[in-house]
């Protein structure tokens, strides 16, 4: 069976925000992308709410048929939406005020940042919530992901995805998979994500052990010439 896609509708919303107004919604790109085969939505909701709202949090969660997965800083803030919409899965990641996108995996050698995971995690976990960790793809850290009791590990590809020479390609390539092979045999459900497109993708499905890939910019981006629809269908081909 191949991997699933996750598809993030983050930039449907940036476009929205943009001009103030009430379109594109992203709501209707999630439904788009369902019908294409997305196998999941996935949506950050950002400190600055720079593109989903909490508007969209809570109408998607009422009509997203597939699974809902909620990227979201652990704060007390954002816990408390979290615990109110209860989406299937929330993903925790870090979140640094101006960033552009999300710099790299939550570093749970932080004595603070693994503590506060750990009480999110037993939180989410309490809610019914499938607690996720975006992790960078090194041995300590997906070590201190299976012991945060989180049931997922998405693997940050951000440098896979950045290595410019064959050479950096394929040692970004080996520490994902090795990751991977680390988290599946902790337990760990294998998700992947960030900077991934048509043309990168598929080294990383070839181990078999990441069993989702979430994707936001590269479809968005692809949406504007093929139309959504299409670009999700072709991303869905490649990872599975
Ligand atoms: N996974 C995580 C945890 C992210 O923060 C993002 C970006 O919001 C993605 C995946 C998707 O990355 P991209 O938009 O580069 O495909």
């Amino acid at each position: 069976m191949g991997a699933e896609l996750g598809v993030n509708v983050d930039h449907v919303a940036t476009v929205r925000q943009a001009r103030g107004v009430t379109y594109p919604d992203p709501v209707r790109a999630a439904a788009a992308a369902e019908d294409a085969g997305a196998d999941q939505i996935t949506v950050h909701i950002r400190m600055d709410r720079r593109h989903i709202q909490e508007q969209d949090l809570i109408d998607l969660s009422h009509s997203v048929r597939t699974r809902l997965n909620v990227e979201m800083a652990a704060t007390d803030e954002m816990m408390a939406i979290a615990l109110r919409l209860r989406p299937h899965q929330v993903t925790l990641v870090p979140e640094r005020e101006g960033e552009v996108t999300t710099e790299g995996g939550l570093d749970l050698r932080d004595t603070p940042t693994r503590d506060s995971v750990a009480s999110a995690v037993a939180a989410l976990q309490e809610a019914g919530i499938r607690a996720a960790i975006f992790a960078d793809p090194d041995p300590d850290q997906v070590e201190a992901v299976a012991a945060s009791g989180a049931q997922v590990i998405e693997l940050n590809t951000a440098a896979y995805a950045e290595a410019e020479s064959e050479e950096a390609v394929l040692r970004e390539l080996g520490r994902v998979e090795s990751a991977a092979a680390s988290a599946a045999n902790a337990g760990l459900y294998v998700a992947a994500g960030h900077g991934l497109h048509y043309q990168n993708v598929e080294p990383l499905t070839r181990c078999g052990l990441i069993r989702e890939f979430n994707i936001g910019h590269s479809l968005v981006a692809q949406a504007i010439f093929d139309g959504l629809s299409t670009a999700v269908r072709n991303m869905k081909v490649l990872i599975s």
